[in-house]
């Protein structure tokens, strides 16, 4: 029996839906969240996503920005524009669009967000804390993809699940997101011996390895929910997945498509990220009594 196709956007919808009720909650208290992006160089595709990034938080009303710097411009540069970001009250959320080129080291200027506006969630306190099994902001992309698999009503607990691919964008916090549901998780990628033989005998998969078509149906078991997280344009200008969705249809109980899967939860689950920042915002204003929070001194985590 075909695949039940996983409806990205429905899900997105839904989310939006919420996040709107939450902002209208927030204006009620004088709070307009506010998400700033910042880009490095004309990296066309960088460039189209956070110009959606862009459009989506104001849609919602919201104070959106994009902050655009120069191919040449310094890692010091890019921190000092951050910092001045992190001591701004108006600014729930902070993202540097990756990748960054290639004289900035990434890792260092990850660090220089505040930890609390860090709505990637790519900062490593707050990878730390996702390992820690703490609350963070969790990344967007991972986060989205559990809240597609939630929606196919499939159970997680128990089950044998599969990552392709162990980036820190997609591949290890999913790890760490499908685990701490009580899954039993492989972390599979590019340099695994008899990578089918893993596949083949999970419930759950997911398809972060960056490659067009990869996973076909004979690695898959039937049944299985396969999410597919993989954008990658053909020599024809298609665009393809990580999974080759004509063959694995057949095979998968459930499937996300490229377009309109994965791509279209990590913008919301980014916006859900900002509207829960806003919301520390409110709470934290009847907190200004506190010195810490006062002398700047949790900006230096
Ligand atoms: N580049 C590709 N995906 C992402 C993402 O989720 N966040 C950022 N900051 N850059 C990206």
């Amino acid at each position: 029996m075909a695949a039940q196709i996983i409806d990205g956007k429905e899900v997105a919808k839904i989310t939006y839906k919420q996040i709107k009720a939450r902002t209208a909650a927030l204006r009620e208290q004088g709070i307009i969240p506010g998400l700033t992006v910042i880009i490095v160089g004309e990296n066309p595709a960088s460039q189209t996503y956070v110009a959606s990034k862009e459009k989506r938080a104001l849609k919602l009303g919201w104070n959106g920005q994009v902050i655009r710097l120069p191919e040449n411009a310094t890692q010091q540069e890019l921190c000092e524009v951050i910092k001045t970001l992190n001591l701004d009250d108006s600014v729930d959320g902070i993202l540097v669009q990756l990748p960054l080129p290639k004289h900035i080291n990434e890792l260092e200027v990850l660090k220089c967000i505040d930890p609390e506006k860090d709505v990637d969630g790519f900062h490593i306190v707050n990878s730390g804390k996702l390992f820690a099994g703490l609350e963070s902001f969790v990344p967007c992309t991972p986060k989205g993809i559990m809240k597609l698999i939630d929606s196919t009503g499939v159970e997680i607990e128990g089950k044998n699940a599969v990552v392709i691919g162990r980036s820190l964008i997609v591949g290890k916090p999913a790890f760490l997101l499908l685990s701490a549901r009580n899954a039993t998780v492989t972390l599979c990628h590019s340099k695994t011996e008899n990578l089918a033989e893993f596949t083949r005998s999970a419930d759950i998969v997911v398809a972060a390895i960056g490659k067009p078509n990869f996973v076909t149906a004979d690695m898959i078991k039937p049944g299985a929910v396969v999410i597919d997280v993989g954008i990658n344009r053909l020599p024809d200008g298609q665009l393809c997945g990580d999974v080759d969705f004509e063959s694995v249809k057949e095979v998968a109980g459930h499937l996300t498509p490229v377009p309109g899967g994965v791509g279209q939860m990590t913008i919301a689950m980014l916006m859900e990220n900002t509207v829960i920042s806003a919301e520390a915002r409110l709470a934290g204003r009847d907190r200004k009594t506190d010195a810490s929070v006062l002398d700047g001194t949790r900006h230096k985590a």
